[in-house]
């Protein structure tokens, strides 16, 4: 069985292949872009920003280098901490909605906790992305990984401020877990068309799903305000609500990560993040 950090280089290694030029054209290109996304993100509550794209291979290896690897981390790290999370991982199987989950940063959380833990559910994992690239960075992960458990990822493209794109999409609201990581700050600017779709999924779900929110601690908290504003009006119970700051350190993946790691240095490896840990009321 590959490790995680295996699979994130191996994911990396194809990403890096379909970037067009030599290797120094593809290095600075990546540099470039491990920039601009820096400096979109430090604009995230400009009402007037245009969306950030993701389409190109460039965009696509400088997020998952950058950022994947802390996110999927922090994701096991709030699993590990909550018992109603720990406990969705005890049965036969599991299910989980990863919405804006294109990059793979949930999916990996969820293994990692998973494979650090000895869970065997089956696991099926959907995830929602306006970018339909992503999906094939992950299609592969089942083959690669030969995890101990059964794993079944699903992408499934949607624009969340386009009701047409995911309106018919119903299987995934079944899920035992949504998660959203890192999502509503990328779409507060274009809340007020995005909002039904949150309606869909937190009205939608059944009793007892369980919903995993982290996301950058704004200074006024808008973010995890919006989140909080949408759970109450669909009876989604605030189990847990914390801003700290999280951290990832692990040497191992530094060591997978090159030849990256010595051209683009550390991922992001410290966040400032909002957490919430919410659960749907009713019987389950
Ligand atoms: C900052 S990334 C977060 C990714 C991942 N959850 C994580 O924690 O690393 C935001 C994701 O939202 C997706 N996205 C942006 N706008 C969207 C929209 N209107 N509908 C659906 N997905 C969107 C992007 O393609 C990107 O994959």
């Amino acid at each position: 069985m590959l490790t995680l950090a295996q699979l994130i280089k191996q994911v990396l290694d194809e990403a890096y292949g379909d970037i067009p030029g030599n290797e120094a054209a593809k290095d600075a290109a990546i540099s470039a872009e491990i920039s601009r996304l820096s400096n979109s993100y430090a604009r995230l509550t400009d009402s007037a920003r245009v969306a950030i794209g993701y389409s190109s291979p460039v965009s696509r290896f400088a997020y998952i280098y950058k950022y994947t690897v802390a996110h999927a981390d922090y994701i096991m790290q709030l699993i590990e901490q909550h018992r109603e999370l720990r406990d969705l991982f005890t049965g036969d199987e599991v299910s989980v909605a990863c919405l804006g989950g294109g990059p793979g940063s949930d999916l990996l959380g969820i293994l990692k906790y998973m494979i650090r833990n000895g869970c065997e559910p089956a696991l099926t994992c959907y995830l929602f992305d306006r970018e339909r690239a992503w999906g094939d960075s992950w299609s592969e992960v089942a083959k690669s990984l030969e995890a101990d458990f059964q794993l079944y990822p699903v992408f499934q493209q949607m624009d969340v401020t386009d009701p047409d794109t995911w309106r018919s999409y119903k299987k995934f609201l079944g899920s035992d877990l949504f998660t959203l990581s890192y999502f509503m700050s990328e779409i507060w600017s274009f809340k007020d068309t995005a909002e039904p779709f949150f309606d869909h999924c937190y009205g939608s779900a059944k009793p007892g799903a369980m919903f995993l929110f982290i996301d950058n601690n704004d200074a006024n908290g808008e973010f995890a305000s919006w989140h909080d504003a949408i759970a109450a009006k669909h009876g989604v119970e605030i189990l847990s609500s914390t801003s700290c700051k999280m951290a990832f350190s692990n040497e191992e993946e530094k060591r997978h990560l090159e030849p990256y790691y010595s051209k683009f240095g550390w991922p992001k490896r410290e966040s400032n993040v909002s957490c919430r840990i919410g659960r749907k009321s009713g019987t389950a």
